[in-house]
């Protein structure tokens, strides 16, 4: 299976040395041979040179350290208009395209039209960015339906913890009515912080982003934007709900009060970012839940409960995050979609 890997960052790269680490036993245990033909990062796109052609992926990630991706052979500026990129994708064969760029809600035209486009010439695509599916989740899968390709997502929920894989493997017994949890680690560690520290939530907030957690821009995490487009995705895969993140009714944490906090505390709860969806809505706002619940999860843990048609409830808690995590899920649906060939 031929592969195109868009985005050098921390999970493009870390998919790129999966492939050259797993390939071989995923091969012989899977028999589905996983090839580097095309990557690209915001300023060039490097191609295999023929249909049978591949790119050794270490290679790749050395010449991407070394700020050298441009001068690779076959390499050629990123401004290549997404039909166009499409086009070479199908020349040379590529079976799958893996979207591993930056998630921008406020961007998310370009790269939902590069998808588009790939999906329109049956080329499968495999996305780590959450923009395109928050913001054109239902066109999106009409598309991959229409062309009869694969369109794979499980790395954009829960980074390698199989959030979406729990939910579609539940829906084959019974169905899920509703799914709520905690999808952003972020805002977690925060009020985690707030909670276990007594920190107010600008303390809170700079130690997130000193340990790395938070962006120098937190605004897509605590403002709940984060967790908006997972719920949204949550609702389109899991419960067939064709929501885009327009419909998701949001409130961060920057209002949450350590007087709140430890009200919550004393009646044996804890706050909360908590991203829920069922036929009722598409909901993240912070929520007193039990604190000996499951979804009172430390650090930057992600938590999600999935509630069934019999009324049994199910949660999975896992890291979120992490790049190795995040490429891992990658590699899960490349290997999904070999098998199904
Ligand atoms: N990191 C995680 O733990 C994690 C977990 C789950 C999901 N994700 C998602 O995975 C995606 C990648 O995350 P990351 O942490 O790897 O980000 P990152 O380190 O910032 O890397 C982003 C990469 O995308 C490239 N890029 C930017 N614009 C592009 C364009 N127009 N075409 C092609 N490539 C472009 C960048 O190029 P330059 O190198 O030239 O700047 C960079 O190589 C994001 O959508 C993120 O939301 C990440």
């Amino acid at each position: 299976m031929r592969i195109f890997v868009c985005g050098m960052g921390v999970v493009g790269r870390a998919v790129c040395e999966l492939l050259a680490s797993r390939g071989p036993e995923l091969r012989s245990r899977y028999g589905v041979p996983l090839t580097l033909a095309g990557v690209s990062d915001s300023r060039a796109i490097v191609l295999a040179g023929s249909d049978s052609a591949e790119l050794d992926p270490l290679a790749v990630v050395a010449a991407k350290q070394a700020g050298k991706l441009g001068t690779m052979e076959g390499a050629m500026p990123a401004a290549l208009p997404p039909r166009e990129l499409a086009g070479r994708c199908q020349t040379l064969g590529i079976d799958v395209f893996v979207d591993c760029s930056p998630t921008d809600l406020k961007a998310a035209a370009v790269p939902t039209e590069r998808m588009l486009a790939m999906l329109a010439l049956r080329i499968g695509v495999v996305s780590v960015n959450k923009g395109p599916l928050a913001t054109a989740m239902p066109a999106l899968l009409e598309a991959a339906r229409y062309n009869q390709v694969q369109l794979r997502f499980s790395g954009t929920v829960g980074g390698g913890t199989p959030v979406l894989a729990t939910g579609s493997t539940l829906n084959r017994g019974e169905t899920v009515t509703a799914i709520r949890g905690i999808v952003n680690g972020t805002t977690n560690f925060i009020l985690w912080k707030m909670a276990t520290e007594r920190w107010a939530f600008d303390v809170a907030l700079a130690e997130a982003q000193k340990l790395g957690y938070a962006e120098t821009d937190p605004t897509a995490d605590v403002d709940g934007w984060d967790a908006a487009a997972k719920v949204v995705i949550l609702a389109n895969a899991v419960l067939g709900i064709r929501a885009t993140v327009q419909q998701v009714s949001v409130t961060g944490i920057r209002g949450v009060t350590p007087e709140r906090i430890a009200s919550a505390a004393a009646a044996g709860k804890v706050v909360k970012l908590i991203a829920g969806a069922s036929a009722a809505g598409l909901t993240v706002a912070p929520q007193e839940v039990d604190a000996a619940g499951p979804l009172n999860t430390s650090g930057s843990l992600n938590a999600v409960e999935f509630t069934l048609s019999s009324g049994a409830v199910v949660a999975i808690t896992g890291r979120g995050a992490g790049g190795v995590e995040t490429a891992s899920a990658v590699l899960r649906d490349l290997i999904d979609i070999g098998t199904m060939r």
